[in-house]
């Protein structure tokens, strides 16, 4: 049914100097197997764009990036005629303003690191969302979780929100599991534990729903 999908995938880099960055710890498993499902129901070209991850899925075209400045400069290079974009990329929220050229030296007993926000990719392209395009999110909330989650779904205009309670009993980072909540407008939608390879399965069952529901068929991009 789709002819290009992009999915972005894996954490972003923010360097501070030459030895030292900010980042998270998003393993790329869920968008390694997101691409791999994706494989699996023959849609013809499958744009993967990753931070550094070692979960790379093979007969896929990788773009790899290391920033968020990257991974959205990217994105947007390759958006043209793409039917469904799913966000996975646990993006790096803040950057340094400056990169300094030399190892920072531990000269001080405190020291304050100045940070900026990281542009929203995924707010971006929510608002210059087609309507024959479908939007997907992924977010990973340790407290008012729906709250937040609905929020996040109207602002950035997604079809389908994949959200998952960070917590002791569900770390969701660097595991092969996650218990997660499909969230659409007007439903809340709750999956049992499963592996990330069957949460994949259930993105993609989704997303076939979504274009049946917005009667988006063959061939329209
Ligand atoms: O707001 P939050 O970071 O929780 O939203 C998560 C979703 O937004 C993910 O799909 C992520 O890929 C995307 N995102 C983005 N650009 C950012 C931050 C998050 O595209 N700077």
């Amino acid at each position: 049914m789709f002819d290009r999908v992009l999915i972005t995938s894996g954490p972003t880099v923010e360097p501070i100097d030459p030895v030292r960055y900010i980042s998270n710890r998003s393993s790329g498993k869920t968008g390694f197997h997101i691409a791999n499902e994706a494989k699996k129901r023959n849609i013809s070209e499958i744009i993967f764009i990753t931070g550094p991850t070692c979960y790379l899925p093979s007969e896929v075209r990788c773009i790899k990036v290391e920033t968020a400045m990257e991974m959205r400069a990217r994105v947007f290079e390759n958006i043209e005629n793409v039917s469904v974009v799913i966000m996975v990329a646990a993006v790096s929220d803040y950057k340094t303003p400056t990169y300094f050229p030399h190892k920072i030296k531990k000269n001080s007993e405190k020291m304050t690191l100045e940070l900026e926000k990281n542009p929203d990719i995924l707010l971006e392209i929510g608002i210059k969302k087609k309507d024959n395009q479908i939007l997907v999110g992924f977010a990973a909330e340790t407290e008012n979780i729906f709250e937040n989650g609905k929020r996040k779904l109207a602002e950035k205009n997604m079809d389908l929100l994949v959200l998952n309670e960070i917590s002791k009993s569900n770390p969701g980072f660097n595991v092969d599991t996650n218990e997660v909540y499909f969230l659409t407008p007007g439903e809340i939608k709750k999956l049992p534990r499963m592996n990330k390879s069957d949460i994949a399965v259930n993105v993609w069952d989704k997303i076939f729903d979504i274009a049946r529901d917005k009667k988006i068929y063959e061939r329209q991009f």
